[in-house]
């Protein structure tokens, strides 16, 4: 637990108590008829309980949990990104909200190589051309049809934390001052995310041009955001720089409700995220994929499982490549690459013996590195309501571009596409055609909001940040659920791992067990030791109704409760 005590603030000739000064970082909850969030920050699992308890339902909560991210979270939280939300009712209706990012208008295949035909990477990462349209107060006004409260309710916690401040963590201090160079790089005027100081914990940070924003999208609706002053702030930051989001794209941004992607694995129906998130897909072909060799009968991270799961994994990701992207663009595959007679045909060259070469399950197209960034919100409420929520900036803090006057970061998301499809170049940064950017579409993403039913009831919320990792940690925290029995809170906190065709390395994170890491050596594996994998918030409920909720020991991942 931590603690920062509270500060006294005089503010206009009164003294009070600045609020949002104590932080607890509760990392696991087990409850029975309460609502719960869990999300990567204390204070925006609070607000949405908060939410809940002025009687909001899941639906209301993710939405300001959503927010308050946006205030407290500025790395991955935000306003200026995109996400996705998968929603299971108690009465069992299930829906997805699209509220991704699009490519503005002026957007082309071409427009991040340079003249040599070399993809600059640095402009599709860093800076106002890296931005797409954002898309998450679109996607936070699609959900007020799922809601009980009205918007300018469900906003107020955040406004509050914008504009009296909170006492940062020294997770994001250290966040702060690893990124001062960029942001000063990129902002060309002063950010209140820059200061004379370093940051450290407990320092407490003031926003109040997001808190007049957020009052805007309070007063206005998403008219608030896409048009009038916020929309005039975004395009004149635009035009600071090399940005060509027009008021046009702002004011035709338009979320896409989606029919949830589902499957039955082992007794339980998975609703996941469809395209353009590769997640939902990958997901289903690694279970499918990993249920042909009875999973169940071995134990959780050792070498044969591991082998069964990563050899799923480097096949899904391989279809990733060449099939995945935007389906109002492409043609939809799913249904053929999710079914038994594709994937048991694909599953024929697995064996035990020896890793399979990723040349033989692919025609090898160097990936582009993925930015690891993200963040993930689970909440289920006391009715049984779920709501699975992923969103992102895409890197930490996006394209370090804050808008000027309107205080939020904008999303870096247009290097989600693949910048020079289907041919390498030095960095390596190719990807499929399915994936190339096109004026309006939607870059390819790896979030995976997922939510598991038994008996038509939602029974576990679950999801992480990780970029290509995502699938692949929501896969293994089901599968260590469903398969190997374990409770929510190992089944977060064991040490994971992932493989993504390309590179041939499987990833261990540090504390592996290093007989598995052996043994699967001398079966030809290639294997990568990083510091951590995805930051997972799941919530499991059993048959009787008690709710085990449990935020990730990698972060300051906290669970609140109604
Ligand atoms: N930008 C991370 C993702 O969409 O997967």
């Amino acid at each position: 637990m931590e603690k920062f005590f509270i500060t006294a603030a005089i503010l206009m000739g009164q003294f009070y108590w600045a609020q949002f000064t104590d932080i607890n970082i509760v990392k696991e909850v087990k409850v029975k008829n309460k609502g719960v969030v869990v999300s990567a920050h204390p204070l925006a699992s609070e607000a949405g309980a908060k939410i809940l308890r002025m009687g909001g339902n899941a639906y209301d909560a993710v939405t300001a949990t959503q927010y308050a991210l946006a205030v407290v979270y500025p790395q991955a939280g935000n306003i200026g990104g995109g996400g996705f939300l998968v929603g299971v009712k108690n009465n069992g209706e299930k829906f997805t909200l699209d509220y991704r990012e699009t490519a503005p208008k002026k957007a082309s295949r071409d427009m991040y190589l340079d003249k040599k035909g070399k993809a600059n990477t640095d402009l599709s990462q860093n800076g106002r051309l890296a931005v797409g349209i954002p898309g998450s107060i679109a996607g936070f006004f699609a959900t007020l049809k799922y809601c009980k409260l009205p918007m300018d309710k469900i906003i107020q916690p955040a406004i509050d934390l914008a504009e009296q401040g909170f006492a940062i963590t020294e997770q994001e201090a250290d966040m702060l001052n690893n990124n001062r160079e960029y942001f000063r790089k990129h902002n060309t005027s002063s950010i209140v995310f820059v200061k004379d100081q370093p940051w450290k914990a407990g320092d407490i940070l003031v926003q109040k041009e997001l808190a007049e924003t957020l009052k805007l999208i309070q007063k206005y609706g998403a008219k608030g955001f896409y048009e009038g002053k916020t929309a005039e702030l975004l395009v004149a930051e635009m035009k600071r720089g090399n940005g060509i989001i027009t008021m046009e794209d702002l004011k035709n941004y338009k979320v896409a409700e989606r029919k949830a992607l589902e499957f039955d694995y082992k007794g339980n129906h998975v609703v996941s995220m469809p395209l353009p998130s590769s997640g939902g897909v990958l997901l289903a072909q690694m279970l499918r994929m990993a249920s042909f060799e009875n999973l169940e009968k071995y134990q959780q991270n050792s070498t044969k499982a591991v082998q069964i799961m990563a050899e799923a994994e480097r096949r899904a990701f391989a279809d990733r490549a060449e099939y995945m992207g935007d389906p109002d663009f492409i043609q939809d595959k799913t249904s053929y690459l999710i079914s038994d007679e594709y994937l048991k045909n694909r599953w024929k060259s697995f064996s035990f013996n020896k890793a399979t070469p990723s040349a033989e399950v692919g025609k090898i197209i160097p990936q582009p590195k993925e930015s690891t960034q993200t963040t993930h919100i689970s909440v289920l409420d006391k009715e049984g309501n779920a709501a699975s929520v992923t969103t992102t900036l895409n890197g930490y803090y996006g394209s370090k571009v804050v808008v000027s006057g309107a205080g939020f970061f904008l999303n870096n998301e247009m290097d989600d596409f693949s910048i020079k499809p289907g041919v390498p170049n030095m960095f390596g940064a190719v990807g499929g055609e399915a994936n190339s950017i096109q004026p309006n579409k939607r870059m390819l993403s790896s979030m995976t909001p997922t939510i598991l039913l038994k008996n038509g009831k939602p029974y576990m919320v679950v999801g992480t940040p990780g970029g290509t990792t995502i699938p692949t940690s929501v896969y293994q925290s089901i599968v260590n659920v469903v398969d190997f029995k374990l409770n929510a809170n190992i089944s977060v906190n064991a040490p994971k791992f992932h493989h993504q065709w390309l590179p041939e390395t499987i990833k261990v994170e540090n504390n592996f067990p290093e007989n598995t890491i052996s043994e699967l050596e001398s079966k030809n594996y290639v294997i990568e030791k990083v510091k951590q994998i995805g930051k997972t918030e799941m919530i499991v409920m059993d048959d009787n109704g008690n709710v085990h909720a449990v935020a990730d020991g990698r972060g300051d991942d906290s669970v609140a409760m109604e």
